[in-house]
């Protein structure tokens, strides 16, 4: 039964649906357009939002009210905006989004957890449903409702510099961890219609899968490249994991910067309107990625017409402006007026939109939960983070004789060596998308690094000496028990780390040299990818574990090496011996890696000290 007083849409008891066209009813061309239309917060201010309805605020990577706000800060920010939005004639609320891909990264004291590639060496889909779920926590402490996570790509080349975002080479495993999207936006009912957007409630986020399709097989892993593959190829490797989210009520899900064969994603009428939404059903929306539209003309966004055009009608449904909004809404309600973007297309992209915002109970709760500010960077969500680091950990050597392992280690040696340029940095530790877009090195937020971890674990007669760039003088007259030393990657997001080279970058080879001649050494790489490792340098080691980008919990390393834990991952992705072996994948005809997919050592524990 309708209740009188209020309009349909606001009507909470009435089917989705009939809300959906009640709302799209009453709207003009211009509040239609802005319901497409994503800024980014920085160019938000009260005249905008309350005289242009947008369908929703963004913050990039580590946009932040001010330097390491609170999460008070962020949730007054969001609420402010949805005050703002609610005043508007229509008063339908804002989605404020925010790439939360490995914890709430761009929060100060927030949970930081191992990235995708570390996950996808644990094969655990409960522990991503279990991530997800604190994530969202996180997430919507801040009053944020939408994360731009997971990333499905599926990874066929580590030059690509997002290889760390994938969970894995191989479809069947990042299948597993799309269980992430349960965590994230609650768990849908068996009977939950596949392709229709879910939302449990109020400590759940709106989730978006991306990005779509085949984002991680571009021609020798270049970012925003082409893949180049038939149909059947792109539906076996890159398009499987979207139908696991569509199972899951993925709402939203974002178009990839990259083409196949040629054709951009972002103007793929084919992949996004016949296939995404037509035979594979999905009924949330399609969100571009940032300013994915302007590269659909070269110099980018030159021709924006063209390019709002053939986005548009493609079925994107939202666009990631996210500055020149102005622009962006001239050009569309142009277009749509000329007649070039037919008016049902509008109506089917903000149906979407509006689909998603009902389905997570914005009308009725536009507000945050200052409830839940006390649970970022909680305890709890630590040791949930500890116990992702410990599982997500591989073994590749242990000894150079199999009846002498070399770990675990004697937590009450006499003296130990702690060394290399990611020993003592939780920068280095979170990798890209860490406070800022592409991270950084240092006490960029609260955590534990490795060094501390070892220090907090060994016996109170054991003697820590610790060397970030050891040199001759550091083994003068000095007798140790082992070595651990901790090399890596430095941090970057996306085309910042494409490479064409994989040596271990700050002299990391050297380093492991200088200390593995004079004292048995294992050696930890904190990476988002497989690095070069030479066969002479290896048989110098006696062990060797890969880390990948642990995060905030350098404990669960510790917690391992030491033997309270024994290793349980295992390769994500194919470990080369040299970068022109790529693209190499199991499966492929000639396969000869140093390490293969699936590889992972155990300790023998019985023999733990
Ligand atoms: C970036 C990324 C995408 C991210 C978006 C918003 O360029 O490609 O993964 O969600 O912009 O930050």
């Amino acid at each position: 039964m309708a209740n009188e007083l209020l309009p349909l849409y606001r009507d909470a008891s009435q089917p989705v649906e009939l809300r959906v066209r009640d709302l799209l009813s009453r709207m003009t061309l211009t509040e239609k357009a802005a319901q497409m239309t994503q800024i980014e917060r920085r160019v938000v201010s009260p005249a905008v939002l309350s005289g242009l309805p947008v369908g929703s605020v963004l913050s990039a990577g580590g946009s932040s009210p001010s330097e390491r706000a609170s999460p008070r800060e962020w949730a007054d920010m969001v609420d402010q905006m949805q005050r703002l939005a609610l005043a508007s004639r229509l008063g339908i609320p804002i989605l404020y989004g925010i790439d939360a891909v490995h914890g709430h990264n761009s929060i100060y004291g927030a949970t930081i957890f191992p990235h995708n590639i570390a996950l996808g060496a644990t094969r655990d889909g409960d522990l991503a449903r279990r991530i997800g779920e604190v994530t969202a926590l996180e997430v919507r402490a801040t009053g944020i409702h939408w994360t731009f996570a997971p990333c499905v790509a599926v990874l066929r080349d580590p030059r690509w510099g997002r290889c760390y975002e994938c969970y894995s080479e191989d479809t069947e495993i990042v299948r597993t961890m799309t269980s992430i999207v349960a965590g994230l936006q609650g768990s849908a009912p068996q009977d939950h219609p596949p392709g229709h957007p879910f939302l449990a409630g109020r400590n759940n986020v709106i989730a978006c899968a991306k990005h779509f399709v085949g984002d991680g097989g571009t021609d020798k892993g270049k970012n925003e490249g082409n893949t180049i593959c038939t149909f059947e190829q792109l539906d076996a490797i890159h398009m499987k994991p979207y139908l696991d989210c569509l199972a899951q009520g993925v709402s939203t899900i974002m178009a990839s910067y990259s083409s196949w064969n040629g054709e951009p994603l972002h103007s793929n009428w084919y992949l996004i309107t016949e296939i995404l939404k037509g035979k594979l059903g999905f009924k949330g929306f399609v969100v571009s990625d940032w300013e994915g539209i302007d590269r659909l003309c070269q110099p980018h966004g030159s021709d924006y017409r063209y390019c709002i055009l053939a986005s548009i009608n493609a079925g994107i449904d939202m666009i990631m402006v996210p500055f020149r909004y102005e622009k962006f809404l001239e050009d569309l309600i142009f277009l749509v007026e000329s007649g070039r973007i037919p008016m049902s297309r509008i109506d089917d992209a903000v149906a979407c939109i509006l689909r998603v915002k009902f389905v997570a109970g914005l009308f009725e709760q536009p507000f945050s939960d200052r409830s839940l500010l006390d649970v970022v960077g909680c305890k709890e969500h630590r040791l949930l983070a500890r116990e992702a680091v410990r599982k997500s950990l591989v073994l590749l050597k242990n000894g150079n004789d199999m009846k002498k392992p070399f770990l675990p280690l004697d937590k009450n040696a006499r003296k130990i060596l702690v060394a290399g340029s990611h020993a003592d940095d939780i920068g280095f530790q979170c990798g890209g998308w860490t406070m800022t877009w592409h991270g950084g090195s240092g006490r960029i937020t609260i955590g534990t690094t490795i060094l501390e971890a070892i220090i907090e674990a060994v016996g109170n007669e054991t003697e820590v000496t610790y060397e970030k760039f050891p040199t001759e003088a550091t083994f003068s007259d000095q007798e140790y028990s082992y070595a651990i030393v901790a090399v890596g990657e430095d941090a970057y997001a996306e085309f910042l780390g494409d490479r064409t080279q994989l040596n271990i970058p700050f002299d990391g080879a050297s380093i492991i040299s200088l200390v593995a001649r004079r004292v048995p050494t294992v050696v930890i790489v904190i990476s988002g990818r497989p690095l070069t490792i030479e066969l002479e340098l290896l048989d110098k080691v006696e062990a060797l574990v890969a880390a990948w980008l642990p995060g905030t919990e350098g404990g669960g390393v510790a917690d391992v090496l030491f033997g309270n834990y024994n290793f349980e991952g295992l390769l994500p992705i194919t470990w080369f011996k040299s970068l022109d072996q790529l693209p190499m994948n199991a499966g492929d005809d000639t396969y000869d890696p140093l390490f293969p997919l699936g590889y992972g050592l155990k300790m023998n524990l019985e023999k733990k000290n």
